[in-house]
């Protein structure tokens, strides 16, 4: 256990402890960070990242001799309600929450409260509720910004003019997520120099982050919109020359959208660039293999590592600091943050990034 401290150490760094009682009465156990159950509560099986996060954050308070109930809850609603109710009864000391829909806790939190039971916010923000203690995630519009990069350097943009404008789809995350407004609007604000000199269009004219939303991130109804988009604005000349996605397997349905009508096999139709999000295998087997062109890496491991110090922390009674308390407001209150950072992965760079990093084998890239 002493050693996986000091694994977390550099974590820890973060949270220079104050000795002041948490703010909220919340840390109960006093013994040293020992003993205690911790709910955490993830919003899916479906989907690789958070199996990975789940396990980080499992596996990390487990060392340090916590126990841990740990819930997904098949993106329902419902059921990741239920979840937070049986946890609070259940006397957890403190709540880890990856929502599904941001807004739809506000009564689970409110619950919480009462039994002074500290909530983290965990990669997601928990909206429209001042009973959120502390958000750790990444720097969503940072990586917003870097999936705007990855169409600005593989577009070659900066060489687009007006007289040859270079076409673009556009696909935004989930709406009732607030991380999807930080992805849309990083990478906006990348590309809007280029649309705004006309090297870079949209010929669908579909650009509002409400128009073009994926409800619960779903890549088969990405599919089946750029499929849409495909029949509808893309007959003749016209050719698509990438697509702004926030997530891996939504650009992987776009590209097998793309396939099935000729891109990457008819002369004049090279596969469109696409960046993506979460590098997961099937993405990272598809940039080896020339398709997918980018993704961006948040390192589960890192988020599971901050969570976990900052649970330790509380469970100490102390208080975290060095957070930052100007970037997220949930609506009710200004929640602070530890935000991360995240890699852009290209071909040139999967095996300093993702194999030599340890986030993939080569055995799981097939290599
Ligand atoms: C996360 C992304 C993830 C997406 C879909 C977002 O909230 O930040 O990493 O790809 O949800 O699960």
């Amino acid at each position: 256990m002493k050693n996986t401290r000091k694994a977390l150490a550099m974590t820890a760094l973060l949270f220079a402890a104050s000795g002041m009682a948490f703010a909220n009465g919340g840390a109960q156990n006093q013994a040293g960070g020992e003993g205690g159950l911790i709910g955490v509560v993830m919003p899916t099986r479906s989907e690789e990242r958070w199996i990975k996060d789940g396990n980080a954050v499992k596996e990390g308070l487990e060392n340090l001799g916590y126990s841990v109930n740990l819930q997904y809850s098949d993106d329902d609603i419902p059921t990741q309600s239920r979840q937070i109710d049986d946890l609070i009864t259940k006397g957890v000391k403190v709540l880890v929450i990856a929502s599904i829909d941001g807004s739809a806790l506000s009564n689970q939190l409110a619950n919480a409260a009462a039994a002074k039971i500290p909530v983290i916010s965990y990669d997601r923000l928990l909206m429209q509720s001042p009973n959120v203690d502390y958000y750790v995630s990444f720097d969503n519009y940072k990586v917003g910004g870097q999936m705007g990069d990855i169409l600005i350097t593989g577009l070659k943009l900066d060489q687009a003019t007006a007289a040859k404008p270079v076409n673009v789809e556009l696909f935004a995350g989930s709406p009732d997520d607030n991380n999807s407004i930080g992805f849309y609007q990083g990478a906006m604000d990348k590309l809007k120099p280029y649309f705004d000199k006309g090297a870079l269009k949209v010929p669908s004219g579909q650009i509002d982050r409400a128009v073009i939303g994926t409800l619960r991130w779903d890549a088969a109804e990405a599919q089946k919109r750029m499929e849409n988009l495909l029949s509808a604005y893309y007959s003749g000349n016209v050719v698509l020359n990438g697509i702004l996605s926030p997530y891996d397997p939504i650009s992987l349905a776009c590209l097998e959208a793309c396939k099935s009508v000729g891109y990457g096999s008819a002369p004049g139709k090279p596969l469109p660039v696409v960046g993506g999000q979460d590098c997961i295998v099937a993405s990272v087997k598809s940039i080896l293999a020339g398709e997918q062109y980018a993704t961006v890496l948040k390192d589960t491991r890192s988020l599971g590592a901050a969570t976990v110090t900052l649970v330790d922390t509380l469970m100490q009674g102390k208080t975290p600091t060095g957070l930052d308390t100007k970037s997220y407001n949930n609506g009710a209150k200004i929640v602070p943050s530890l935000l991360l950072d995240s890699v852009i992965v290209t071909k040139a760079n999967v095996k300093p990034a993702v194999i030599d990093t340890g986030y993939h084998t080569t055995a799981e890239l097939g290599l």
